[in-house]
C-alpha cells in the first residue's frame, strides 16, 4: 500500500468520525469574540491554554436550517433572519402604501438588515457594508445614513424623534461621529431617500396584518442584483458577510 492510500484511509477514518461526533452532538461550537463580549463576558489578562484538541465545526451547522446551495436574499430572509424582519416587512409595506418608488421600498425591506440578521450596533453602517454590491448606490447610502439620521427631527417633513428611542435610550448622548454623519446627509443630494426610510420605519404595526417576503419578490427582482452563484458564493467586498451568517460558528 502506498502511503498517500495510507493518509487517504486515515483521512477518511477521521471524517467518519467527525461525522458521527456531529449525530452525537460532540462537535466543537466555538463563540465568536465578539459574541462572547456582547454577553459581558471579558477575562482580563492573558491566561491562554491550548485544550486539547476536538472536531470543530467547519461547514453546515447542522443545528441550523440547511440552506440551498445557491441562496438568494428571499433563502436569507426565510433560513437566518430573526422574527423582527417583519418590522422591515411592515416597514416597506408602509412605503408601498405612501406611494414611494420601488428603490426606496427595498431601502426600507432593507434597512435594519444588520440588525435582524448580524449586529445591532452602527447597524446602518454594517447594514450598508452587506448591501453596496447588491442594490444601487442610493439604497446603500440612505440605509446607512438613517441610523445617524433618525437621531435628528424635521418639522418640514413631520419626522419626530423616535417615541422608542425617547424611552429606550434615557441619558444618551449622541456620539460625535453620529452628529457630523448627519450633518453631511443634510446636504447630501439623496437626503430624502434617507430620511423616507426614518419616515416609513414602522415601530408600531397591527401585529393582525400579516405580511409576507414573497409580497416583495418583484421589487427584489427588479432592484437587487442577485449573484447567480448564490449570496456568499460570489465574490465581493460583501461575500463573506453572507458567508458568516450562512455558518456563523464555523471555527475559523
Ligand atoms: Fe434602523
Ligand atoms: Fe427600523
Amino acid at each position: 500500500m502506498h502511503q498517500n492510500q495510507t493518509i487517504d484511509i486515515v483521512e477518511e477514518a477521521e471524517r467518519e468520525e467527525a461525522r458521527k461526533m456531529i449525530e452525537l452532538g460532540e462537535m466543537m461550537v466555538y463563540r465568536s469574540n465578539i459574541n462572547k463580549l456582547a454577553d459581558g463576558e471579558h477575562t482580563p489578562g492573558c491566561s491562554f491554554t491550548m485544550s486539547a484538541l476536538k472536531p470543530s465545526l467547519m461547514g453546515e451547522d447542522p443545528r441550523l436550517p440547511a440552506m440551498p446551495e445557491r441562496p438568494t436574499l428571499i433563502d436569507f430572509f426565510n433560513l437566518r433572519f430573526g422574527p423582527s424582519k417583519m418590522h422591515l416587512l411592515q416597514s416597506a409595506r408602509l412605503a408601498q402604501k405612501n406611494g414611494l418608488p420601488e428603490k426606496i421600498i427595498l431601502g426600507c425591506l432593507l434597512h435594519d438588515i444588520s440588525v435582524i440578521s448580524f449586529f445591532r450596533p452602527d447597524h446602518g453602517y454594517w447594514g450598508a457594508a452587506m448591501l453596496q454590491p447588491y442594490v444601487d448606490e442610493e439604497v446603500s447610502w440612505a440605509i446607512r445614513m438613517h441610523q445617524p439620521l433618525r437621531f435628528f427631527p424635521n418639522d418640514e417633513l413631520g419626522y419626530e424623534y423616535p417615541a422608542v428611542y425617547a424611552k429606550r435610550f434615557v441619558g444618551y448622548k449622541l456620539p460625535e461621529y453620529i452628529v457630523r454623519d448627519a450633518e453631511v446627509a443634510k446636504s447630501h443630494k439623496w437626503y430624502m431617500s434617507a430620511m423616507q426610510i426614518c419616515l416609513n420605519d414602522l415601530y408600531s404595526f397591527d401585529p393582525e396584518v400579516v405580511v409576507n417576503i414573497m409580497d416583495f419578490e418583484d421589487i427584489i427582482g427588479r432592484h437587487f442584483k442577485q449573484p447567480k452563484e448564490g449570496l456568499g458564493n460570489d465574490n465581493t467586498q460583501a461575500s463573506h458577510i453572507w458567508r458568516t451568517l450562512r455558518r456563523p460558528a464555523n471555527a475559523l
